[in-house]
């Protein structure tokens, strides 16, 4: 059995005050912080790169005590995104989510992931078929099945890419399986129920009045 996760997007929360956010979302019970990378290119949207996320990771640094504390889920909406390896890592990024649309070798940038201390994920957008994922997962550690087209928060949860969900779940029962986009109440539930198991949550956790109890509620949802 895959456990819940629940990673709040930072993009939804205050750039003013990322680290604060940072550590209000770990002690609200956030298992991780999911980090949108955007460059502009590949999304029309710019938002941070890797001197925000070094600095978060100085706000929140690793306990040596508890490895996996404090997990920074990368989710780099890049073109180029062999590029920006080193320097996530270097800045202390935990998990490095790529996207299939970005790359023409998607198996070299897993182990180019693998190789500079990161966990390897990759994502789908929408409109591409769940398909190309099959003979990567089982390089991966995470799949991401975008449920909004990426770029901006606050969008409307897309309920038909959840067959996308069902299907990698049929054949990969132990994998990390994320949806990201339009996750709240009302929308988790559905999500959970096709399999999925690591929940994004921007502007429902963020937007709460209290962002511990939503998150305690997403991962109620998921471990039903
Ligand atoms: C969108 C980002 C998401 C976004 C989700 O491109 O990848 O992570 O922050 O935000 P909500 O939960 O508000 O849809
Ligand atoms: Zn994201």
């Amino acid at each position: 059995m895959v456990k819940p996760i629940i990673a709040p997007s930072l993009l939804a929360g205050d750039f003013a005050k990322l680290g604060c956010d940072c550590h209000r979302m770990f002690d609200s019970g956030s298992d991780w912080v999911h980090l949108d990378v955007m460059d502009g290119h590949f999304v029309p949207n710019i938002t941070m790169g890797p001197p925000i996320i070094s600095a978060l990771r100085n706000a929140v640094p690793r306990k040596e005590e508890a490895p996996g504390k404090y997990f920074f889920d990368c989710h780099m909406m890049v073109s180029n995104p062999e590029q920006w390896v080193p320097e996530i890592a270097k800045a202390g990024g935990d998990q490095y989510t790529f996207h299939y649309e970005a790359t023409e070798k998607p198996l070299e940038l897993t182990k180019l992931i693998k190789a500079n201390g990161m966990k390897a994920a990759c994502a789908i957008k929408p409109g591409t078929s769940v398909d190309v994922l099959f003979d990567l997962a089982p390089h991966l550690d995470m799949a991401l099945v975008m449920t909004v087209e990426p770029g901006f928060g606050g969008q409307k949860f897309m309920a038909d890419m959840m067959p996308k969900v069902e299907e990698l779940r049929r054949r990969f029962p132990n994998m990390n399986i994320q949806v990201d986009g339009g996750l709240g109440k009302g929308t988790v539930e559905v999500a959970a129920e096709a399999g999925a198991n690591v929940i994004v949550a921007g502007t429902s956790v963020f937007k709460a009045a209290d962002p511990k109890e939503m998150i305690a509620y997403l991962r109620g949802e998921v471990q039903q």
